[in-house]
C-alpha cells in the first residue's frame, strides 16, 4: 500500500491506494431511458449489491423470521416474494449460517396456502417434544407465523389475520403445516400479527407475544399448539404514529451489575423517530405472563431511517442476545433503485443493556464475527484538526470499508464524497449534543419523495463527555454508525452513483482524533 501525506498546509491530504479492486462491481450502466442496466447473470456484483450484508439472491425480501439457532446453524427465514423486486404474496425465504456473516441460500420454506399468505412470525425447537410433532429424539423446529386473508381483508372482515403453526423433522430443510390451522384467532383486531415464541425457562412454558393495532399481547402455552391469553401492553405507552409490528421480548444483565431488565421491541410504521418506520423498544419487568413498565420516554433501538421489523434469535449460543432488523423502510422500501433483488438486512447486532445518566440504554454492536472479514488498509494513530481545518483521505473502497476513531467530544464534520459531486455528511453538533446524516445529495435519492427530503438529526444526550468513539460501515447502498459502542446506531439506505473515494473531516474547534483506521471488508460471496 503506497500512502502519501502532506503536512504543514492548511489541507491535509492522505491517499490510500488499495489493493483491492471492486471497479468491476462498481460500474454502474445508464440506458437512454434514464434505467439502471443489470447483467442478471452477474448475482452479488449488481450495482449497489451489498457485500457482507444478507440479500436475497433474487427478487424482493422484508422483515427477518423465524431466527433460531440449532445444532451450530443459525437460520434465518425472511418474508420473501420470488417472483418479483416489489412486495407481493408472502413467502418464508430461508438461508443458513454458521457464522452469521456468510450465508448458504435454502429452499423456500413456506408457500401461501388457502388459509393465507405468509406473514412474519418466529422458529422455536421443541426439544422436549411438546407439540408431539415430532420425537425427542428428533424434535421439530416448529415456526409460527401470521397468516394473512386476502379474501378477508377485501371484504371487510377484522378475522383476516390469524397465527398458524408448520414443522420441520428435518433441520428446516422441508416443512409441514399443522392440520388444524390456524392456532390463534380473534375476530376484533384486524391488525393480530408476528408472533413471537419462545420457552420461558422461568415458568416452564412456552411463550408467546403478538402485536393487535396498538398494543401487545402475551399468551403461553404447555404445547405451542393450544395458547391462552393472558394480558395485553401499551395502548397508551410509547410511540402510536403508526401501527405496532414484530414485536419481541427477552431478558438482558445490565452491564456491571446483578440487575436483569426485560426488553420488548415493538416496531412502528409510520411514526418513527426520523420518518417513516422504526423500531421502540420498553425496559421493564415480565413475569411469564405480564410486561410492566415505568418509562416515561420513547426509545429507539436505531436513529437511522433503515432499521426495522428487527428481532433476536432464539436458543443462541452463550446467551448472546443477537438482533438483526430489515434495512429498508416503508415510505420507499418498494422504490430504491435495485434490480435483481431488493433489501438487505442490518449486519447482525450483539444487544446489550447499561445504566447511564440513571436510564437504562440498550446497545447494539456488530457482532464479533465480523473482525474475520476485515483487511486493515491504514491505520494512524492521530489526527490532529486546526479549527476549520480540512483532512482529506482518498481511498477507493469506502463503499466497502470499516471505517473507526475516538474523536474529542467536539464539534466534528466528515463528508464522503466522489467524483461525480455526491456527498454523504455527517455531523456532531457538541454544543447542542446533536448528531446528524444528511443523505440528500449522497447520490441517487429521486426514486422518493421522502427519501432524500430531510437531514435526520438525533440528540445523543448519552455520548462520553470527553470523547466519542466512532464506528462507520459502509456496504455499497448501507451505513451503519455506531457512536460509543452502539449507545447509539444509525442505519441508512444510500445509493452514491460511483463509489465514494474521498472522505474530508474538519471541525469548528481544535480536534484531535485518535485510533483512526480503515478496513476493507472482504466480500462474503468471494469464494477465496
Ligand atoms: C412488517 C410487516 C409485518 C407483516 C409483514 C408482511 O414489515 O408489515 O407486520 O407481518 O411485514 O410482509
Amino acid at each position: 500500500m503506497y500512502k502519501r501525506l502532506f503536512f504543514g498546509t492548511l489541507l491535509l491530504a492522505l491517499t490510500l491506494h488499495s489493493c483491492i479492486d471492486t471497479s468491476e462491481k462498481t460500474a454502474i450502466v445508464i440506458n437512454s431511458n434514464q434505467e439502471i442496466v443489470v447483467d442478471s447473470s452477474k448475482i452479488h456484483s449488481e450495482p449497489f449489491r451489498p457485500q457482507f450484508h444478507f440479500t436475497p439472491e433474487k427478487k424482493w425480501m422484508n422483515d427477518p423470521n423465524g431466527m433460531v439457532y440449532h445444532k451450530g446453524v443459525y437460520h434465518l427465514f425472511y418474508q420473501y416474494y420470488p417472483d418479483d423486486i416489489v412486495w407481493g404474496p408472502m413467502h418464508w425465504g430461508h438461508a443458513t449460517s454458521t457464522d452469521l456473516i456468510h450465508w448458504n441460500y435454502k429452499k423456500i420454506a413456506l408457500f401461501p396456502d388457502a388459509i393465507g399468505l405468509i406473514f412474519s412470525g418466529s422458529a422455536v425447537i421443541d426439544l422436549k417434544n411438546t407439540s408431539g410433532l415430532g420425537t425427542k429424539e428428533n424434535p421439530p423446529m416448529i415456526a409460527i407465523f401470521t397468516y394473512h386473508n386476502m379474501k378477508g381483508e377485501k371484504s371487510g372482515r377484522k378475522d383476516f389475520q390469524t397465527q398458524g403453526l408448520a414443522y420441520s423433522l428435518d433441520e428446516g430443510n422441508t416443512w409441514l403445516k399443522y392440520n388444524g390451522n390456524p392456532i390463534i384467532k380473534n375476530s376484533t383486531q384486524k391488525d393480530f400479527r408476528d408472533p413471537k415464541a419462545f420457552w420461558n425457562p422461568e415458568t416452564n412454558l412456552w411463550n408467546l407475544v403478538l402485536v393487535a393495532g396498538d398494543h401487545a399481547e402475551f399468551f403461553t402455552s404447555k404445547n405451542l399448539i393450544n395458547w391462552q391469553f393472558e394480558s395485553e401492553f401499551g395502548e397508551k405507552s410509547g410511540a402510536h404514529g403508526g401501527v405496532w409490528e414484530c414485536p419481541d421480548i427477552f431478558k438482558l444483565k445490565v452491564a456491571d451489575s446483578k440487575e436483569e431488565k426485560w426488553v420488548l421491541l415493538i416496531s412502528i410504521n409510520p411514526g418513527a423517530t426520523n420518518g417513516g418506520s422504526g423500531t421502540q423498544y420498553f425496559i421493564g419487568e415480565y413475569n411469564g405472563k405480564s410486561f410492566k413498565t415505568d418509562q416515561k420516554d420513547i426509545k429507539w433501538i436505531d436513529h437511522g431511517t433503515d432499521n426495522y421489523a428487527g428481532v433476536t434469535y432464539n436458543n443462541t449460543p452463550d446467551d448472546k442476545r443477537v438482533f438483526i432488523g430489515w434495512m429498508s423502510n416503508w415510505s420507499y422500501a418498494r422504490d430504491t433503485p435495485t434490480k435483481n433483488w431488493r433489501s438487505a438486512m442490518t449486519l447482525p447486532r450483539e444487544l446489550s443493556l447499561i445504566k447511564t445518566n440513571n436510564d437504562y440504554v440498550l446497545k447494539s454492536t456488530p457482532i464479533e464475527q465480523l473482525k474475520n472479514q476485515l483487511k486493515q488498509e491504514y491505520s494512524h494513530k492521530t489526527i490532529k484538526l486546526q479549527a476549520d481545518e480540512k483532512v482529506e483521505i482518498n481511498y477507493p473502497n469506502f463503499n466497502q470499508s470499516e471505517i473507526k476513531f475516538i474523536a474529542e467530544a467536539k464539534d466534528l464534520k466528515l463528508v464522503f464524497s466522489n467524483n461525480a459531486k455526491d456527498s454523504l455528511v455527517i455531523e456532531y453538533d457538541s454544543k447542542q449534543k446533536i448528531f446528524s446524516i444528511d443523505r440528500r445529495h449522497s447520490g441517487i435519492v429521486n426514486f422518493e419523495e421522502s427519501f432524500g427530503k430531510q437531514i435526520h438529526n438525533t440528540a445523543v444526550p448519552n455520548v462520553g463527555s470527553s470523547t466519542i468513539d466512532y464506528q462507520i460501515i459502509m456496504d455499497w447502498s448501507s451505513i451503519e454508525i455506531f457512536l460509543d459502542g452502539g449507545i447509539y446506531s444509525f442505519t441508512e439506505q444510500i445509493f452514491p452513483s460511483t463509489p465514494y473515494t474521498k472522505l474530508t473531516i474538519s471541525s469548528t474547534e481544535n480536534q484531535e482524533i485518535n485510533a483512526f483506521s480503515i478496513n476493507y471488508i472482504k466480500s462474503i460471496w468471494d469464494k477465496n
